[in-house]
């Protein structure tokens, strides 16, 4: 059996057939879309490393049926940048050292710009900590990362790009 779903991913349709409905999201992202950003952490919803962007809110990505998401938007982290310009969000993760291997970085960022979106980052560092708290990182960068999205939280509040980021 065959199953049919169309989703826009980062802006472009995707016409995508199935053979099995047990597919993830994250699986049909990796494997089939060639978008290898997400990350597969732990596969079982405990890590967000494959946190991506379904219809604007955060998900992760390896709990998500790909058969559930017919006619969904997904944003993924290859999808944030505009051309060479990073998304401050991206930009802030550098500038605050926000990542160690980078492993947890897609997830983590993906994160930061949905609770940025959410309007729930604030400029209160507990705030964001418990907002991301679903994200986890082996080498324990979350002091930057902290740091980061309240630095991009900063920038981006009251801007086009942030309600859109
Ligand atoms: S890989 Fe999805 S939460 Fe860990
Ligand atoms: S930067 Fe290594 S797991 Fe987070």
């Amino acid at each position: 059996m065959t199953f049919r779903l169309t989703l826009t991913v980062n802006g472009e349709p995707r016409a995508i057939e199935l053979d099995d409905p047990r597919v993830t999201l994250l699986d049909l992202l990796r494997e089939r879309l060639d978008l290898t950003g997400s990350k597969k952490g732990c596969d079982r919803g405990q890590c967000g490393a494959c946190t991506v962007l379904v219809n604007g809110r955060r998900v992760n990505s390896c709990l998500a049926l790909a058969v559930s998401l017919d006619g969904a938007e997904v944003l993924t982290i290859e999808g944030l940048a505009r051309g060479e310009q990073l998304h401050p969000v991206q930009s802030a993760f550098i500038e605050h050292d926000g990542f160690q291997c980078g492993f947890c970085t897609p997830g983590q960022i993906m994160s930061a710009v949905g609770l940025i979106r959410e309007g729930q980052a604030g400029d209160d560092p507990e705030r964001v900590r418990e907002g991301m708290s679903g994200n986890l990182c082996r080498c324990g960068a979350y002091i930057g990362i902290t740091q980061a999205v309240l630095d991009a939280q900063a920038r981006l509040a009251g801007t086009e790009q942030g309600e859109a980021a």
